[in-house]
């Protein structure tokens, strides 16, 4: 398995992977599936920023993907960035997730950012878990701030101290 900046021709999968996470979880709040052309802008909005979108790789498949971009626009927060983590269902729980986040740490503190912050849904156990393992403190536990699938959902923040 390698693990890479994700280029053009990756945003198909991409945009598969969002989608079904989409789809089946509360992971991501919104209900409208994504394009390959808002994935496209998206993908080239964070190139123009200098912020990395990674995937990981094996046998010519990509696995999942990862990026993080600015927590708030205003900026007083330019030192804290937003994470994001998607795998493909069949590559779950194998080291990839973990894999991942070790890569976004150290491309967040290679920018000098001071802290990585993650917004998971209440009920995603293993983000939660991933996060835990790599010593994010949860900091927040907002209620019904999210509504999906006709009911309100509870985000939690967590931190992760990157200087
Ligand atoms: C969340 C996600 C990125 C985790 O990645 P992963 O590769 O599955 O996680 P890892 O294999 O690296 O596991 C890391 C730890 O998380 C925990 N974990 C992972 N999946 C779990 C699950 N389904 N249930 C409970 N714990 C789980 C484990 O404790 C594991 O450590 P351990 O096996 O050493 O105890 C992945 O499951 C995913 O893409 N899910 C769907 C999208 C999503 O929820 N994204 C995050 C949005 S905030």
């Amino acid at each position: 398995m390698t693990v890479r900046p994700a280029e053009q021709p990756d945003l198909e999968a991409i945009t598969d992977i969002y989608n079904e996470v989409l789809a089946h979880s509360t992971a991501i709040y919104r209900d409208a599936p994504t394009t390959v052309q808002e994935e496209t802008e998206w993908w080239n909005s964070q190139c123009r920023k200098g912020y990395p979108v990674i995937v990981a790789e094996a046998d010519g498949r990509i696995l999942g993907f990862a990026s993080f971009g600015d927590f708030r626009p205003w900026p007083g927060f330019r030192f804290t960035v937003e994470g994001t983590i998607h795998l493909r269902p069949d590559a779950r729980r194998q080291g990839t997730g973990t894999i991942l986040l070790k890569e976004l740490i150290s491309q967040a503190k290679s920018l000098g950012k001071h802290m990585l912050v993650a917004g998971v849904d209440a009920d995603n156990t293993a983000s939660l878990r991933l996060l835990a393992h790599m010593g994010f403190e949860q900091t927040a536990h907002m209620r019904e701030v999210g509504y999906k699938f006709g009911r309100y959902l509870d985000l939690i923040l967590l931190q992760y101290k990157l200087s």
